[in-house]
């Protein structure tokens, strides 16, 4: 097909959607790996639902992380697209009420493959979350520059001064203490944290830190050691952001999760390792601690640390997923 020419097609193959769909959730990250979507394929349509039994009601009440998650697997669909040679329309209604879409992917066409199309499809599976302390190399400016640059439009990624990072270290030390005090919150990580990796869902001990690692900004406390090794890296040579928007409501944490995505996806193709600080988000004290840094009417949606993993001792495993007939189904025609 000629690069510059595309038609419009609306009977997209179902095939089409659902490899979209089991690709995007095979693949993208989710707050403790929850997983929390459920995608329906239908004739000409693929929908995007919230999935309330894997939402996290007492450490994500508002459901930010919840849709900043549907936003990355929303995101992904349209990676796993565009790799088949399609673009959909998407219609965005996000809200938690049961039974309607977050998104409606529609309107498909028929596109040329683009040469970032099938790095793009690659970094979507390779990407992982890496919670091993960074090496002491820093990322380039022109590296964190085009990282920067992936999220625009209405989310923007501002990374800290080095002044902002304390801050950030004392937040996230702060949100770590009021969550350990909670118990019912206690509960709910560690129901999500003690999954064995058969479960396909959670986080196995595999991909915990065998060890806090010594690092300025404390990573999330899990309440309990994994296996995963980790060397003796800190985070001094780490760069630390907050993606943040003018808004604070689940349209704007729906594209905070599109954005985040497709950073994540621009960081690994560039060897650069991702790790999202959520729990400084889902406490309102420290939340508010990370909107002061940022200008007037801005709202934080994520903290991240961005860096250069650590060569040794050995990349972590993957983090297991639901088969797809858990999250993915398809509408016959006659049922539609
Ligand atoms: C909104 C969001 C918040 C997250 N918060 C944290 C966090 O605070 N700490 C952490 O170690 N990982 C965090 N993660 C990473 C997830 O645990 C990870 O995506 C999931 O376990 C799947 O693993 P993978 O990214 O390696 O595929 C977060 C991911 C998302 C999308």
């Amino acid at each position: 097909m000629n690069p510059t020419t595309s038609h419009r097609d609306l009977t997209a193959p179902a095939e089409v959607l659902a490899a979209a769909a089991t690709a995007a959730a095979h693949c993208a990250p989710s707050i403790l790996n929850t997983q929390p979507w459920r995608w329906r394929v239908r004739p000409g349509r693929l929908e995007l639902f919230a999935e309330p039994r894997r939402h996290l009601g007492v450490t994500d009440p508002d459901g930010r992380l919840l849709m900043l998650s549907c936003g990355a697997v929303l995101h992904h669909a349209g990676v796993a697209l565009a790799v088949q040679g399609w673009r959909a329309r998407v219609v965005r209604t996000p809200s938690m009420s049961a039974g309607v879409p977050l998104a409606v992917c529609h309107g498909f066409e028929r596109i040329a493959i683009t040469p970032t199309a099938r790095p793009q499809d690659q970094a979507m599976r390779t990407r992982h979350t890496d919670r091993r302390p960074v090496s002491d190399q820093p990322l380039a400016a022109p590296v964190i520059r085009a990282i920067t640059a992936t999220a625009r439009g209405a989310v923007g990624l501002q990374i800290l001064s080095a002044e902002q990072v304390l801050d950030l270290a004392a937040a996230a030390s702060r949100a770590g203490t009021v969550q350990a005090r909670d118990p019912l919150a206690r509960k709910e990580l560690d129901y999500w944290t003690s999954r064995p990796m058969t479960d396909g869902i959670g986080l196995p001990p595999q991909v915990l830190p065998e060890r806090p690692a010594q690092t300025t900004v404390p990573g999330r406390g899990f309440g309990h050691a994994g296996t995963l090794p980790i060397g003796a890296g800190h985070d001094r040579a780490a760069t630390y952001a907050l993606l943040y928007g003018d808004g604070d409501e689940p349209a704007q944490w729906l594209q905070a999760g599109e954005a985040l995505s497709a950073l994540w996806l621009t960081a690994t193709a560039l060897e650069v390792a991702v790790l999202p600080l959520s729990d400084v988000i889902t406490v309102p004290g420290t939340r508010e601690a990370l909107r002061r840094m940022l200008k007037p009417f801005d709202h934080p949606y994520l903290a991240l640390r961005l860096g250069i993993a650590e060569p040794a001792p050995g990349a972590p495993p993957r983090t297991p997923r639901l088969p797809t007939a858990h999250i993915v189904e398809v509408v016959s025609p006659d049922d539609a």
